[in-house]
């Protein structure tokens, strides 16, 4: 993990909670980023995954509490705003330009060179996804689930993350997609980037993971290394159903 000494967590929520219309969903969340790590945040369906990773995008209506992004406060920020700071986001329904190639589709998620970020070009983008460098000129609606997968994963790359928020990338795609998926965080770990991804499936975790929080009902229920969670089958038992 490379840590600057002194540096704030690339990503750091105290005491968050978050509400859909009267529903509170989340109910005070801590969760940390180091930079150069990569986090799973874990949970049954329903558990508040994908509302944490809204909140900390800015997409939510009603959020309190705090999220601090390189050390800086960011709550109430918009979407648009966290991605220009350096945060990008996979979202769990893969939102590609149907209409459009592979190529127009990562020219869509162009963003300028930032300092202190891996700098994405297509070339290098299909150094990671061999196989949609096979398909430049095909049109994302004519691609398999896995690929399409790849591609929002890709295109949110071109933005020159700092860190990015995955959420659930293995889900409902081919065994040898989830293999690709997984070598694919693990190089940009090596590249210095940060991850947070969300994730049911344990092996996935494991694989790619320094650690490991739960969520269940809403609330954070472990945070703690990979090793120490698989240490714990307990854990597993009441939160993941294992
Ligand atoms: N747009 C929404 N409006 C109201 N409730 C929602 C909405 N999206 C999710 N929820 C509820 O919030 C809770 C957490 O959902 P979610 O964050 O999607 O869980 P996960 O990603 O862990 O499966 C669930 O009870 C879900 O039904
Ligand atoms: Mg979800």
């Amino acid at each position: 993990m490379t840590r600057t000494a002194g540096a704030p967590p690339i990503v750091e929520v105290r005491g968050l909670r978050a509400w859909y219309g009267p529903a509170q969903i989340l109910f005070d969340i801590d969760l940390t980023l180091e930079r150069g790590s990569v986090v799973a945040l874990m949970g049954r369906n329903g558990a508040g995954k994908s509302t944490t990773f809204k909140a900390i995008m800015g997409l939510l209506g009603r959020v309190e509490g705090t999220i601090r992004f390189e050390g800086n406060d960011v709550r109430g920020r918009p979407a648009w705003h966290m991605a220009r700071a350096g945060l990008g986001y996979v979202p769990e329904d893969r939102r590609i330009f149907t209409e459009l190639t592979v190529m127009e589709n990562l020219a869509v998620g162009r963003q300028p060179r930032r300092d202190d970020a891996p700098f994405w070009t297509p070339e290098r983008v299909f150094e990671l996804f061999p196989n949609l460098g096979r398909m430049r000129d095909r049109r994302g609606g004519e691609m398999s689930g896995g690929e399409q997968q790849m591609l929002t994963v890709a295109r949110t790359l071109m933005g020159n993350p700092r860190a990015i928020l995955l959420d659930e990338p293995s889900e409902g795609v081919a065994p040898v997609i989830v293999e690709q998926m997984a070598s694919m965080i693990l190089d940009l770990k090596r590249e210095g980037l940060s991850v947070l991804l969300s994730e049911q499936d344990p092996g996935f975790a494991g694989a790619v993971s320094d650690r490991a929080c739960i969520l269940d009902r809403g609330q954070i229920r472990f945070d703690g290394t990979m090793q120490s969670l698989i240490a714990s089958p307990d854990i597993g038992h009441a939160y993941l159903g294992l």
